[in-house]
């Protein structure tokens, strides 16, 4: 190669970059305006998996060993106490559980959870 294609095949891969860079930069600012989350959702995802997962599908609303949590902000009611869907309404559950509940108790996780865990927690639940 000479040297003005050596120089305009550098130049071609730069600007090749460029825009694939531009483009996911666009794409991830895409979808942080989307839902705002308050929170860290991707911590919250983490946190999901460890926490609840095991009982509830993030991906879904039917019934794993509690309800499927697919949309839950956008639902009209919480899927089992028909309380309105509030972000307090939501935490208070996450924080007191369903000890009480037949024939699956939700265990509560007040003390588990550090208040920066719960706020990456419900910015994750709004994505879902
Ligand atoms: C051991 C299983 C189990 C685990 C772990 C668990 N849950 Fe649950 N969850 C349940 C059951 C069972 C219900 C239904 C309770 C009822 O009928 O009162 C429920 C209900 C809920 C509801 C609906 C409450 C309502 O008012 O309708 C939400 C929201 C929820 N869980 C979120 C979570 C989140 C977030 C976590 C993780 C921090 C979690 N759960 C962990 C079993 C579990």
């Amino acid at each position: 190669m000479n040297m003005f294609a050596r120089m305009r095949a550098i130049s071609v891969s730069l600007i090749l970059a460029l825009m694939v860079a531009g483009g996911l930069a666009a794409v991830s600012t895409g979808k942080q305006s989307k839902k705002e989350p308050a929170g860290d959702a991707a911590k919250g995802q983490v946190l999901f998996k460890q926490n609840c997962d095991l009982c509830h599908y993030p991906d879904r609303t039917d019934k794993k060993l509690g309800p499927g949590l697919k949309g839950l902000f956008s639902l009209k009611e919480l899927p089992s106490s028909h309380k309105p869907v509030t972000e307090e309404n939501v935490r208070a559950q996450i924080e007191a559980g369903s000890p009480d509940a037949k024939p699956m108790p939700m265990p509560p996780f007040k003390d588990k959870l550090k208040p920066a865990e719960m706020d990456a927690l419900m910015a994750y639940l709004k994505t879902l």
